[in-house]
């Protein structure tokens, strides 16, 4: 891309846990290169917490921050108690960056940050999915509405361009999607499938490990999953659902017998996310040893069915502050290109 010589970018971040911090340090890492092979430099004024926000209209040293780690509360540039839902529309920047906490119910506080952002002409990049299973189209609209621009290639696989394949692939037809879209649930039923072990030990062993939340509900109940799939499937293939739409089977209640007996008869038991036919899926479901959906651990896998060749897929680790992060650099480097390249 050919951008307007050392163009200042100014970002607005929320949410400092792990997908923020991911972020203020993979951009610290390659804000040199951005400056010499793109000509831009990237600055955040404003990083918000849940209690108050550091802003600096002139850009947040990024190495001070790093180098505070947990006590960045004092350095000079805290406002306690000032918070972003109050704070996005004066500012003046270009982009917002969300990564709050996912409110599965609600999409708040994230959707009004949005809101209020879109609202007073800054672009958007989110990590956190509710917002757009929830109410992606009213987004999408008042981005319309507003000229902006929305991105959110974090929410679905993380670092896996699953999102971006709207444009990749915008010479094809998508007629379907089957995936793995939650690593927790992946890695539980990967783990009977090669150990005998039943899913309350499986799961046990995830929790040790950190890939189960303490409350893995939202994981193997197939929420999670469901969510991404609404996602995908609006922005893949132009769909207008919710996550209500979604016909939602968790893997909770498969006993160790039934993965035993797949196994016998060369099959495997997964947990698919499945977008065909106007319909929206999560389900456990059977699947040959040797299809690209047969993949172990926590990884995910997207199978995108097109019309012109056949069948394109997508796997990788799907969770993780630093692959999340890397989807953020991405989707911001899309936004400046269309914004400010000649
Ligand atoms: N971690 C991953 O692998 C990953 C990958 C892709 C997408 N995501 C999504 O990205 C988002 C962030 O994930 P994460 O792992 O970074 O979560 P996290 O570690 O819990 O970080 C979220 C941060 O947001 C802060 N926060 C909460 N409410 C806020 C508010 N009203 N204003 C400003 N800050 C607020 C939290 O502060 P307190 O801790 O003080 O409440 C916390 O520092 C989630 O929606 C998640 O689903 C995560």
């Amino acid at each position: 891309m050919v951008l307007l010589a050392s163009k200042i970018i100014k970002t607005i971040l929320i949410g400092k846990g792990n997908v923020g911090e991911s972020f203020i340090n993979l951009l610290y890492e390659k804000n040199n290169y951005l400056n010499q092979k793109l000509g831009i430099e990237i600055k955040v004024i404003a990083i918000f917490e849940i209690d108050g926000a550091l802003i600096d209209d002139d850009g947040i040293n990024l190495k001070e921050i790093i180098e505070s780690k947990e006590n960045f509360r004092e350095l000079k540039y805290w406002n306690k108690g000032v918070l972003a839902k109050d704070k996005i529309k004066e500012l003046n920047a270009d982009i917002l960056i969300e990564t709050t906490p996912t409110n599965v119910k609600t999409g708040e506080p994230a959707i009004t940050h949005i809101k209020e952002a879109l609202k007073s002409n800054k672009d958007v990049i989110s990590s956190n999915k509710a917002p757009f299973y929830l109410k992606y189209h009213e987004l999408e609209k008042l981005a319309k509405d507003n000229n902006r621009l929305m991105r959110f290639e974090a929410t679905v696989g993380s670092a896996i361009p699953c999102l971006a394949m709207e444009e990749l692939l915008n010479g094809n037809i998508i007629e379907g999607i089957y995936a793995i879209l939650n690593g927790t649930s992946n890695y539980i039923l990967s783990r009977m499938t090669s150990e005998g072990i039943s899913f309350e030990f499986a799961l046990k062993e995830a929790q040790e490990l950190g890939y189960a939340e303490a409350d893995p509900t939202l994981d193997i109940e197939g929420y999670d999953a469901a969510g991404k799939l609404v996602i995908l499937a609006n922005k893949l293939m132009g769909w207008n659902k919710t996550i209500d739409d979604v016909e939602i089977q968790g893997i909770s209640k498969i006993k160790n017998q039934v993965v035993e007996l797949a196994k016998s008869e060369d099959v495997l038991v997964k947990h698919l996310a499945i977008a065909e036919s106007d319909k929206l899926i999560v389900e456990p479901r059977l699947v040959k040893k040797d299809s690209p959906l047969a993949i172990n651990g926590t990884l995910n896998v997207v199978q995108i069915k097109t019309r012109y060749a056949g069948d394109i897929i997508l796997t990788g680790r799907g969770a993780g502050g630093n692959e999340a992060a890397s989807a953020i650099i991405n989707d911001l480097l899309y936004i400046v290109s269309r914004r400010f390249s000649n």
